[in-house]
C-alpha cells in the first residue's frame, strides 16, 4: 500500500500521460463528435507514448476510456453515439507505464451547457480540489470524504455513495477505499508514500444509481445530470503531489 520514493518517481510517467491525453480528449469534445473517436484517440496517443490502456480488458471492460454522458455517471462504453450541443461529457482514463497505473477523469460541456449544468461541473471540480487539500500525512480518509461531501452538498448537489476512490499502484484499485463522504478524523490514517485516486461523482438530483443492461454504464436512478472529476495523487513529504497533470 505504501510506495517508496523510487516507485512514486516511476508512477509520474503514467500520471503525466493520462493528464496529457485526457486534455486532448476534452479538447476534442464538440457537437457532432462520435464518442468512439475518443477511444481511437487514446489508442493512437498511448501507442505513440508506449503506455498501456489500463481499462481495456479490466474485468472484461471493452474499451480504453470511459465516456459517460448526461445522466450517465461513470463507466460509459464508447460507441456510435454522437455528442449534442449541451451534453455533459465525463471522460475517465487510465494508463499503465513502468508497471504502474495513473487514473484521472474530467467532465466538460459539449458546446453550450445550461448555467445549472456548468455549476454542477464547477462544484464537482472544486469538490475534488477540496478533497485533495486534505490528502496529507496525519489526516484520515474521512477528512477527504468530509471535504468533498460538504463542498457538494453546500451547493445543493448529491454525492454518489456506491462508487468510491481508491488506492493506486501496480493495480488500478488498491486499498484503501476513498469515499466521497465521511467524518473528520475517521477512517484509515493517511501516510507518507500512499498513492490514492480521489474521484467525486456529483448529481443534480438524488445520488442513487443503477447500472444499464450493458452491465457497465452507471446512471443516476432519477436521470438527473452527473459530473465526475478524478486525480491520482501521492503523499510525499507529507503533502499531496498530483500525478495526473499534463
Ligand atoms: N477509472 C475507473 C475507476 O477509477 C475505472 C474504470 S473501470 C474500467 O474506478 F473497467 F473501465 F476499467
Ligand atoms: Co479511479
Amino acid at each position: 500500500m505504501l510506495k517508496s520514493r523510487d516507485e512514486i518517481a516511476k508512477m509520474r510517467e503514467a500520471g503525466r500521460v493520462v493528464g496529457q491525453v485526457l486534455r486532448m480528449l476534452a479538447e476534442e469534445v464538440r457537437p457532432g463528435l462520435a464518442v468512439d473517436k475518443l477511444d481511437e484517440t487514446v489508442r493512437r496517443e498511448f501507442a505513440r507514448r508506449g503506455v498501456l490502456p489500463t481499462f481495456l480488458g479490466y474485468r472484461g471492460y471493452p474499451a480504453r476510456v470511459c465516456v459517460s454522458v448526461n445522466e450517465e455517471i461513470v463507466h460509459g462504453i464508447p460507441g456510435r453515439r454522437v455528442l449534442q450541443d449541451g451534453d455533459l461529457v465525463s471522460i475517465d482514463l487510465g494508463a499503465t507505464a513502468n508497471g504502474f497505473v495513473g487514473d484521472a477523469a474530467v467532465t466538460v460541456a459539449c458546446g453550450r451547457a445550461s448555467p445549472e449544468a456548468q455549476r454542477l461541473i464547477d462544484v464537482a471540480r472544486e469538490a475534488l480540489q477540496a478533497g485533495m487539500r486534505q490528502a496529507r500525512a496525519g489526516n484520515h480518509v474521512g477528512d477527504i470524504g468530509y471535504a468533498v461531501q460538504t463542498t457538494a452538498e453546500a451547493a445543493g448537489f448529491g454525492v454518489v455513495r456506491e462508487y468510491v476512490g481508491h488506492g493506486v499502484g501496480r493495480q488500478m484499485h488498491e486499498d484503501p477505499a476513498i469515499p466521497n463522504y465521511g467524518t473528520p478524523g475517521k477512517g484509515p490514517l493517511l501516510r507518507e508514500g500512499m498513492v490514492i485516486a480521489i474521484e467525486p461523482m456529483l448529481t443534480m438530483g438524488d445520488w442513487r444509481t443503477r447500472v444499464l443492461s450493458d452491465g457497465w454504464t452507471v446512471v443516476t436512478a432519477d436521470s438527473s445530470l452527473s459530473a465526475h472529476f478524478e486525480h491520482t495523487l501521492a503523499i510525499l513529504d507529507g503533502e499531496p503531489e498530483v500525478l495526473t497533470l499534463p
